[in-house]
Order: C-alpha cells, then structure tokens, then sequence
C-alpha cells in the first residue's frame, strides 16, 4: 500500500496516532485542517492522489452524547460527517476505511456476528448505526467494528491506573462483557485488509482472549502494574443508579472474530497486550 496516497482524518485520536504512526509518511489531518461537519471544509479539501481514507474521527463520549449539545455533534460527527466522506469517496473514487463500534448492538447476541441486525440502545449507538448504513452504501469500504479500544489517550486502562498510584479501592462493573482492542492492533488489522486486498465488507476486529468483565479486566491491571488493592464487583444498575445523563450500555460487547480470521488475521491476546502497554507505561 502506498502510504502517499492514505490520508488519516482525525489523526489526534487514540486509533489516529497509532495510525499515523504505522503510515508515517500519509497525509494527516485534524479537526482545524480538515473538519468532517463542514461540508465546504470536506470540498475545499485537495483530494487530489488521495486513494485511501482512514477515518479515526468520531464523536465518542458515550455518555456526552446523551445530552442535547452532546446528541447534536454526535449526530454531526458520526452520521453527517461520514455521510460528507461517502459523498467525496464516491466522488473521487476512494477506498473508505471507516471504524464502528459494539455499540451499534444491544448487547443480547453472544457474540456479534458482522451480519446482525443493528439495535442501538443510545445516542452514540445510534449515530454510530446511522454511519454504518452510509459506509455500507460504498463499494470501496471496509466497516471496521471494534470493541474498548486502548491507546494513546484517555482510556480505562490508563484511568485505572491512576487509581491504583492513589492507592483506591474501586468498585467496577462486572456485568458488561468483551475483549479489549489495543490500537497496535487494531491498525495490524486495518493494514492486514488493506494490503492483502481482502473483499471490501464489514469485519469485526479486536484483540483475542477470553471475554471478560471491566471488574477482571481492572484486577489483571492491578496484578501487571503490581498494585496489591481489591477490587470489588458491582453491577452496571448499580454503578449508575442516580446518575444522570449516563448512556445504556450493551451487557454483550464481544465481538465474533471468525470472519476476519477466514481472511487470514490473527490479533494477540488482550492479556499480552494489555502487559506490554502497562510496562510502557510504568517506564514512561
Ligand atoms: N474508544 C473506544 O473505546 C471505542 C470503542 C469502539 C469503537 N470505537 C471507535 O473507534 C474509532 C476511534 O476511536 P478513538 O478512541 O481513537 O477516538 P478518540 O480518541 O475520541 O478520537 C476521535 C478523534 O476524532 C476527531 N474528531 C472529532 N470531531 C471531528 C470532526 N468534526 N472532524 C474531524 N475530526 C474530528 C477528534 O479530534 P479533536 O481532538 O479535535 O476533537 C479526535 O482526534 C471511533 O470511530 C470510535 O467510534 C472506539
């Protein structure tokens, strides 16, 4: 793949740097260079030489998005924005690669399969539905849905780790399900379709390993970074009861991985991952 002709929209977000760090000769872009809402900021665009769109730009607080500033960016951001790149993708005849998410899903199927029938059960779910129905509209597309994404940037690992230096306790959820999806490979899986020109469609992709609960997954990041703290279960109703503004979230986020496998990928398991991005972090 020619990295010249790649350009990363939204190269600042977690799945952006690890982009930009795979392709480190592509175009890039922000949002003040090239803002995905703004229909004159996508024409005015030269997309001239551009034969790949890696679209990591996403509107992604879940639970921002429950409010009514939140609901109208994420709307923007995630349906209108995705519509303005199908639009110059058709124009110009580019491969779209675009990233989604379990949340597209209830939750109930065990594990989603690419082919399920979308259930959304929040705004961002919604939004995030909405622009896999655009995505799909391409011939040239690969629909990435993925699943608890780590990388650089605010994420649960690295909020669970803070806890842990202050010495906290914390009570976490252990009735919401799924695999955590570093972002090293995450782009391994956007590469691999890419180069290996498998049939543009949708692929769920995330790290492998057994699916496990944010309570386990907080007790296996105490255990790598050597915190010796408890960690105790609680459920999602119980964790957000009077809170507000807080998103429905899918009890089921495990993604099926037998379809991107059929195409020759294998990712590593998240618990391998997940001690190699705390050993980094601890060193750095
Ligand atoms: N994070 C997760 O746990 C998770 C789980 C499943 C799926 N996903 C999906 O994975 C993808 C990558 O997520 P991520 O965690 O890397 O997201 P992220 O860290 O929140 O980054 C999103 C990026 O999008 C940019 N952006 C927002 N509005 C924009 C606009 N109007 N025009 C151009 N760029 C804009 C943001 O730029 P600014 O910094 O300028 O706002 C930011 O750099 C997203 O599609 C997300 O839905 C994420």
């Amino acid at each position: 793949m020619d990295e010249s002709k790649m350009l990363i929209i939204g190269a600042n977000g977690q799945l952006g740097i690890a982009l930009r760090e795979k392709y480190p000769t592509a175009k890039s872009t922000n949002t003040t260079q090239l803002d995905i809402i703004n229909k004159d900021s996508v024409d005015n665009f030269d997309w001239g030489g551009i034969e790949v769109i890696l679209n990591a730009a996403a509107y992604t607080n879940v639970d921002g998005a429950e409010t009514t500033e939140g609901r109208l960016t994420a709307w923007k951001v995630n349906a209108v924005g995705v519509q303005n790149l199908v639009k110059v993708a058709i124009k110009n005849d580019i491969t779209l690669v675009h990233v989604s998410s379990e949340y597209v899903f209830d939750g109930r199927q065990n594990p989603h399969t690419e082919d399920e029938p979308l259930s959304p059960l929040g705004v961002y779910g919604h939004t995030k539905a909405a622009g896999d129905l655009l995505v799909q509209l391409l011939p040239k597309h690969y629909l990435i849905r993925t699943s608890w994404v780590i990388g650089e940037g605010k994420n649960f690992v690295r909020t669970m780790l803070s806890l842990g230096e202050k010495g906290t306790e914390p009570n976490v959820v252990n009735d919401q399900i799924g695999r955590l999806t570093f972002t090293s490979e995450l782009v391994r899986g956007i590469d691999h379709l890419l180069s290996n020109h498998v049939s543009y469609d949708t692929y769920n992709l995330t790290n492998e390993g057994n699916p496990v609960s944010w309570a386990d997954i907080t007790r296996e990041i105490f255990k790598s970074a050597n915190y010796d703290l408890k960690v105790t279960n609680t459920t999602t109703a119980e964790y957000f009861a009077n809170k507000e503004g807080v998103a429905p979230r899918p009890l089921n986020s495990t993604l099926s991985l037998d379809k991107i496998h059929k195409t020759g990928f294998t990712s590593s398991d998240w618990r391998d991952d997940l001690k190699n991005y705390i050993e980094k972090e601890k060193n750095a």
